[in-house]
């Protein structure tokens, strides 16, 4: 055995070994005893797939990563998305979000970066699959993210409205970040590409009415599902300690930014680019 053998033959015993613990009832697992700049070959990868596959949402706290570091980290998860209003200085694939003095904006369909129920850049043809999001500069108080099971959310539907949205989709629209940022139907229902569940796919920050529906059933019914994809019981609140790196799938998941806090909040984000949903 060479040495190179031996090292990778070490790394998949102890990776295996991580402490894996659940962070809520409705999704999330809490990972330690990994270093993602360094233990990211392709096994270790795969493992966290499966995690990821399971719980929809990872929790690695004490991730010290650049930005660089980060982009190497999401590049080997997949093709990486840029975004059209954020980029970070030393690489368009890393997102550099941050602000403060926003506390409480609660004007209606105004949200600081991230604000308001979402899952990532729905606007897109091929929105991305995984999310990863890295805790840089955090407030004394608040910034938490709020996520929610998209896949509890679809099954805990009555059988009427499951039978209504069968088949329906729904205008996307990105010009919130730019006249020529694209817009995009997708399905109101979408089944996950690698473990076939279905999950509700519409959100209260992009998704702007049902196709073939007036204006006046659109509202109601997306109201409706709005409503009900958030209910507590489906969902999880990160509450962020510096360097944590949260993962989460875009395709089971949405998430919501608080903006309860008024001091600088810095957030290091790589998208992972999708297929279709369908
Ligand atoms: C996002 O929408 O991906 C940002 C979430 C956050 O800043 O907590």
């Amino acid at each position: 055995m060479t040495m190179a053998e031996a090292t990778s033959v070490t790394d998949i015993v102890s990776f295996k070994n991580l402490n894996v613990s659940p962070a809520s009832v409705a999704m999330g697992a809490r990972i330690e005893g990994i270093d993602l700049a360094r233990d990211h070959g392709i096994e270790v990868i795969d493992h966290l797939r499966s995690l990821l596959l399971e719980h929809h949402l990872l929790v690695f706290p004490g991730q010290k990563l650049s930005a660089i570091e980060l982009e190497a980290f999401g590049r080997m998860w997949g093709e990486l998305l840029t975004h059209p209003a954020t980029k970070h200085r030393d690489t368009d694939y890393v997102q550099f979000i941050g602000g403060k003095n926003r506390k409480f904006k609660l004007l209606p369909g105004v949200h600081p970066f991230g604000g308001g129920w979402h899952s990532d850049m729905t606007w897109h043809s091929t929105p991305p699959r995984i999310t990863g999001l890295h805790a840089r500069r955090l407030p004394s108080t608040g910034g938490d993210t709020a996520f929610s099971n998209q896949h509890i959310a679809y099954e805990t539907l009555d059988d009427e409205t499951k039978e209504q949205i069968a088949d329906l989709e729904a205008f996307h629209t990105g010009k919130v970040f730019g006249p020529d940022v694209e817009d995009s139907v997708h399905p109101v229902v979408r089944t996950h590409d690698e473990s076939a569940r279905k999950a509700l796919y519409v959100n209260g920050n992009f998704t702007k009415h049902i196709v073939g529906l007036t204006n006046d059933e659109s509202e109601r019914l997306l109201y409706r599902l709005f409503a009900h994809a958030t209910r507590p019981e489906f969902t999880y609140r990160h509450q962020w300690d510096l360097d944590d790196l949260v993962m989460w799938d875009n395709r089971s998941v949405m998430h919501y930014a608080i903006g309860d806090y008024d001091e600088t909040r810095i957030m290091h984000r790589f998208v992972v680019k999708g297929g279709k949903p369908s």
